[in-house]
């Protein structure tokens, strides 16, 4: 492959276009593609910004994936980050790029679990404040996770929605950064490393299943696979049970559904959010529901044959490889496993429902 030489003139501060990336090749005199993309440099920003905290995650092969799925499966660990899920990518990114006024300001969030433990982790990493808004039935494991890196924990609200709102206004009040759960470009930039190493790693990949909740992790899959390998096909995946951001994409407008009851707390949310489906319009060509039967069995499926814990929403991937089995067979398939935080309870109940033994 011809080299990649990055154009890196854009301002961090500055929000990138979410227009298609413009790639000229070959550039005349040296025969270099040349790629000049604002979310590129910030997402290679990131890399570096990160490197001093997280370790590339491993990207492992598993037969007995491959077995059951009839591809060659090989699953993204992101459930070993050192929050147990992807989204620490994202948190330390930001918080690392944040001024010191803002940061002496504090930050605050709203989360159902895994992000907002992103944030407390960074925040505490860099000596910030953090106030972390959960849902009411939120995962205990993943409470007392965000208590532990020292952040304070507001509970409000039935579901991830109405705790949103409340948090919002919160913000004004107390004058803290409010950091969004999706409509974040440096949260988007941060997760998006994930891809950079699969391609790493694997320059062979053929397809990228990734889990879609807000939607930040499955735009950096594809904001650096149009970039860098416009070949792999990314699938989206997300709950049939919360799928606003499959119906936004599905009609090209942001779309609220009345539900978000999926048990893959990472993936429940009934409203879909601008930055994330605006990448997805662009550059998501298939999009992929699955049920709660069908997360159940994958999350089995990664404790029998990759002798790894997955939660619901980092479950996803492998349930929809097994939906879409007939359409890849024999490629070279890569799983986010994006997240492991299971509490026991839960886990218990999923190993002895009746159905997860079919
Ligand atoms: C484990 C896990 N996987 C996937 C997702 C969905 O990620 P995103 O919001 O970037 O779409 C989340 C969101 O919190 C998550 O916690």
């Amino acid at each position: 492959m011809a080299s990649i030489v990055y154009r890196t003139a854009v301002r961090e501060d500055k929000l990138p276009r979410i227009s298609p990336p413009r790639t000229r090749r070959p550039q005349s005199h040296c025969g270099c593609r040349v790629i000049d993309l604002p979310w590129m440099t910030l997402i290679l920003q990131a890399r570096q910004r990160i490197a001093p905290y997280l370790r590339p995650t491993p990207l492992h092969y598993y037969p007995l994936l491959s077995e059951l799925v009839g591809a060659d499966i090989w699953v993204k660990h992101e459930n070993y980050q050192p929050i147990g899920a992807f989204k620490v990518r994202g948190g330390i990114n930001l918080i690392a790029s944040m001024s010191p006024e803002e940061r002496s300001r504090g930050v605050i969030t709203a989360s159902t679990g895994n992000h907002g433990q992103s944030i407390a982790y960074a925040a505490r990493l860099f000596g910030v404040p953090a106030v972390i808004g959960v849902p009411e039935d939120s995962n205990p494991a993943k409470m007392a996770a965000m208590r532990s890196w020292g952040a304070e924990i507001l509970v409000h609200g039935r579901d991830f929605d109405e705790t949103r709102e409340r948090v919002e206004t919160i913000a004004a009040d107390r004058g803290m950064r409010y950091v969004h759960p999706a409509n974040e470009p440096m949260l988007i930039a941060g997760v998006a490393t994930i891809a950079l190493e699969v391609l790493e790693a694997l320059p062979e990949a053929e397809v990228l299943f990734c889990a879609v909740g807000g939607g930040s992790s499955c735009s950096g899959a594809l904001l650096v696979t149009r970039a860098l390998k416009p070949s792999l096909e990314v699938i989206g995946v997300q709950s049939a049970r919360a799928s606003s951001a499959h119906e936004s994409w599905r009609q090209r407008r942001l779309v609220t559904t009345g539900r978000s009851d999926t048990f893959a707390e990472g993936l429940a949310t009934r409203v879909a959010f601008e930055m994330t489906q605006h990448i997805l319009w662009q550059h998501l060509r298939r999009f992929v529901l699955v049920d709660e039967e069908e997360l159940r069995q994958a999350m089995i499926h990664y404790l029998d044959r990759a002798r790894t814990l997955a939660e619901g929403a980092g479950a996803a991937p492998l349930a929809a490889a097994l939906k879409c089995r007939e359409d890849i067979r024999g490629r070279k398939v890569v799983l986010y496993l994006s997240g492991g935080n299971v509490s026991r309870e839960h886990l218990v109940h999923v190993l002895t429902d009746p159905r997860s033994w079919t």
